[in-house]
C-alpha cells in the first residue's frame, strides 16, 4: 500500500499545500475581527507569541507523526503507540480528527458557498441581471445549497486527482493568485480617505488588555484554527512528506506565512471597514464595539463595495474571490483527511472515497442547510471550539508521553542530521510533553466557562 501512496513533489509543494490549508477563513474573515474586538495590536502581539510559542510546536507534533507513520492519522497514531491499550487510543484520537475534518468542512463549505456566490453577484449586477443578484445576496435555502454543492464540487474534483497532481498543482497555482489578490486590494483599500484611522485602529495596541484572560484564549483558539491543528489534517500532510525535508524548518515557513498573511488580511480588513464609516456605512453596533463575523464580510464590506461606484464591482470581485479562492486550499485539506483513511482502511479507490466522503459531507451540509437555526452554530462549536482543542492537546500528549524519545530523536533527524543539537530538540520535547498540553486544557477550560 505504502508504495501507492501520494507524495509532495518539491519542497514549495508541500510549503503551499500546507500553508492553503492554514490560510483560511480564519485569516481574512477571522483574524482580522478578532483584533478588532480585542485591542487591535494588543490582540496582534499576543497571538505572533501564542503561534509561535505553542501553535507552532503543536503543529510540528502533529506534521512528525505524520511524516512518521506514512499513513492515514490513525494509522501514523497505532504507529507510537506501544500496547494494545495505547493503539485503541490512537485509534480515537485519528479518527476523532478525521470525524473532526469532515464535519469541519460541512459548515466550511456553507461559508465559503456564500463566498462563490458574492463572487459571481457583480458579474451578474454588471450584467444587469438584478433578480438573480439579489437571490445571490439572499440568505435562502436555495442560494445555499446549490453554493455549497459547488464548493463541494471543486473540493471533490481537486482531491480526487490525488496527492500531487491535485493538491500540490493547486495549491501551487491559487496560493500566488491569493497572495496577488490580497496584496492589490490591500494597497489599494490603504489610499482611500478613513483608512489610515483604521490603521490606527487596528496597530496601536492598547496594551492594558495584553494579558487579558479572553484576549488569551480568542488568540489561541483562533492560532488554532488557522493552523488547522486538531483535525489531522497536518498529519495527513506530514505523512506525504519525503523523508529527506527538515521538518523543523518546513513547519516554521508554514507558521509564518499563516501568520504573515493574517496580518496581511488586517491590513486589508479593518482599514476598509473605516473607509466604509467614512462613506457613511455603520460600522459599530449598539454598544460600540466594531461589527464583525457574517455581518461584516456579508453586509458592512458590500456596503463599502457598493459606494465605491463603478471600481467597487471589481474590487468586489477580487475580494470575494480571494476568500473563496482562501476556502478551497483550506477545503481540500479538510476532505484529504477522510479521503486518505477510506482510501487505506478499505482499499478502495481514490476517485471513489473521494466522491463517497465529498457526498458524505455535502449531505451534512445540506442537514446543516435546513436546520440552519439549530445547528450551523453548534457544529461549529463543537468543533472549533472543543474538537480541535481536544485532539490536538492529546497528539501533543502522543508524542510528550507515548513516543518513544529515540525514535521521536531519529524521524526528526532524517532530512535534518543536526537535530540532536538544535535549540529546537533542547526545549520542543518538553514543550509537548508540559507546555503545550497543559496551556490548551486551560485555554479550553477557560473557553467553555
Ligand atoms: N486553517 C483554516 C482557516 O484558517 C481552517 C482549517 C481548519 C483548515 C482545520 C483545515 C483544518 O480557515
Amino acid at each position: 500500500m505504502s508504495e501507492n501512496r501520494g507524495k509532495f513533489n518539491s519542497r514549495i509543494g508541500f510549503i503551499l499545500a500546507a500553508a492553503g490549508s492554514a490560510v483560511g477563513l480564519g485569516n481574512i474573515w477571522g483574524f482580522p475581527t478578532q483584533a478588532a474586538g480585542n485591542g487591535g495590536a494588543a490582540f496582534v502581539l499576543m497571538y505572533l507569541i501564542l503561534a509561535f510559542c505553542l501553535a507552532y510546536p503543536a503543529f510540528m507534533a502533529e506534521l512528525i507523526i505524520g511524516r512518521h507513520g506514512q499513513a492515514n492519522a490513525v494509522e501514523s497514531l497505532k504507529k507510537i503507540s506501544n500496547s494494545a491499550l495505547q493503539k485503541k487510543f490512537a485509534f480515537i484520537v485519528g479518527f476523532g480528527g478525521i470525524l473532526c475534518a469532515g464535519l469541519l468542512m460541512s459548515f466550511y463549505s456553507i461559508v465559503a458557498g456564500w463566498m462563490v456566490a458574492y463572487t459571481v453577484e457583480p458579474i451578474t449586477t454588471t450584467l444587469g441581471a438584478t433578480d438573480i443578484s439579489t437571490w445571490l445576496k439572499s440568505h435562502s435555502t436555495s442560494r445555499n445549497l446549490l453554493f455549497t454543492f459547488i464548493f463541494c464540487s471543486l473540493t471533490i474534483l481537486i482531491i480526487s486527482r490525488g496527492v500531487s497532481d491535485g493538491i500540490e498543482k493547486w495549491s501551487k497555482r491559487l496560493m500566488p493568485a491569493l497572495v496577488f489578490l490580497l496584496v492589490a486590494l490591500t494597497a489599494y483599500v490603504l489610499t482611500l480617505d478613513g483608512a489610515m484611522e483604521g490603521l490606527k485602529a487596528y496597530l496601536v495596541p492598547d496594551m492594558a488588555r495584553l494579558f487579558e484572560p479572553a484576549l488569551i484564549v480568542d488568540a489561541l483558539g483562533q492560532a488554532f484554527f488557522s493552523l488547522s491543528l486538531g483535525t489531522s489534517v497536518i498529519i495527513i500532510y506530514g505523512s506525504y512528506v519525503s523523508k529527506q525535508e527538515n521538518l523543523v524548518s518546513l513547519g516554521a515557513y508554514v507558521t509564518l506565512i499563516d501568520v504573515s498573511i493574517a496580518f496581511l488580511a488586517g491590513l486589508l480588513v479593518i482599514p476598509a471597514m473605516y473607509v466604509a464609516a467614512a462613506n457613511g456605512v455603520q460600522i459599530f453596533n449598539e454598544s460600540g464595539a466594531l461589527i464583525d463575523g457574517d455581518q461584516l464580510v456579508l453586509t458592512v464590506l458590500p456596503a463599502l463595495f457598493d459606494t465605491m461606484g463603478s471600481v467597487g464591482v471589481f474590487v468586489a470581485f477580487a475580494f470575494f474571490a480571494l476568500m473563496s479562492i482562501a476556502s478551497l486550499t483550506s477545503s481540500i485539506s479538510m476532505l484529504e483527511a477522510p479521503v486518505s483513511y477510506t482510501v487505506e482502511r478499505f482499499s478502495i479507490s481514490r476517485k471513489k472515497a473521494t466522491l463517497l466522503m465529498g457526498a458524505l459531507i455535502f449531505a451534512t451540509s445540506s442537514l446543516i442547510i435546513f436546520n440552519f437555526d439549530l445547528l450551523f452554530v453548534f457544529v461549529i462549536n463543537l468543533t472549533t471550539k472543543y474538537g480541535q482543542p481536544i485532539i490536538g492537546m492529546l497528539c501533543c500528549i502522543f508524542v510528550g508521553w507515548i513516543w518513544s524519545r529515540s525514535s521521536l530523536l531519529e524521524e526528526l533527524k532524517q532530512g535534518n542530521e543536526e537535530a540532536e543539537n538544535q535549540f529546537f530538540w533542547k526545549i520542543w520535547p518538553w514543550y509537548t510533553k508540559l507546555v503545550c498540553p497543559l496551556a490548551i486544557a486551560i485555554v479550553f477550560i477557560n473557553s467553555i466557562l
